[in-house]
């Protein structure tokens, strides 16, 4: 499997999916005030940190390029307890492009990710996600209702997510509840 350099979306060519580490750090900025659209931080220096962990190792963050703009983001974690589950989280689109498909392009090219570069020999490699307010989106491109995962930073192989494994007790419902909201969990199998 060669090197990752970048994903090009299926339809435009003018759009392009990196890493965010691989990208020159002005991208960090731009995504920091994309996510900050949306979603408050505690602070702008800790998202900035957030973002700063991209690694390839997991946590990783991708940036949805429109030639040298970022309009959109998604981030990547490994779960506890199950090594081929990858936890997905800050999906978004930049306000002005929402509609347009990108929000698919961007999960569709993160289970490309998966399935070539994180988990390629996995027969049961999978996207885990929870949403308050966009089940919709993800359930129209085939995400359905599973139990709760818990991400983790740390390497499948390391004592600490062995440890931390033996600790999760897996709750048996699809909705938990999040600052008094129902959080939708859904995943997507990639074969
Ligand atoms: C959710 C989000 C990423 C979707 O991106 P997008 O580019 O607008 O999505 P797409 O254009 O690929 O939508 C695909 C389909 O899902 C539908 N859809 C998109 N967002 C939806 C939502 N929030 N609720 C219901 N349906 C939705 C679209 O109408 C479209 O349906 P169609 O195929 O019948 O036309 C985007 O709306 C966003 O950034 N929202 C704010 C951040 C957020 O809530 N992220 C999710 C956190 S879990």
């Amino acid at each position: 499997m060669k090197d990752f350099e970048f994903y090009s979306a299926p339809k435009n060519a003018n759009l392009k999916f990196y890493k965010l580490h691989d990208l020159d750090p002005k991208y960090l900025k731009d995504v920091a005030e994309l996510l900050a659209e949306e979603w408050e931080a505690r602070t702008a220096a800790g998202r900035m940190r957030v973002l700063e962990e991209s690694k390839n190792s997991l946590p990783i963050h991708f940036a949805l390029l429109d030639l040298d703009e970022a309009i959109g983001h998604i981030k990547l974690s490994r779960c506890l307890g199950d090594e081929n589950a990858f936890y997905a989280e800050s999906v978004i689109v930049s306000k002005s492009r929402r509609g347009q498909g990108l929000g698919t392009v961007i999960m569709r090219l993160s289970e490309r990710y998966i399935s070539e570069y994180l988990a390629p020999e996995a027969e049961k490699a999978r996207m885990v996600l929870s949403t308050l307010d966009s089940a919709k989106f993800y359930q129209k491109i085939g995400y359905e209702p599973c139990y709760p995962m818990t991400k983790t930073k740390h390497s499948p192989m390391s004592e600490m997510y062995i440890r931390q494994s033996r600790l999760v007790t897996q709750e048996k419902t699809f909705i938990t509840k999040y600052k008094g909201q129902d959080q939708y969990w859904l995943h997507k199998l990639l074969f």
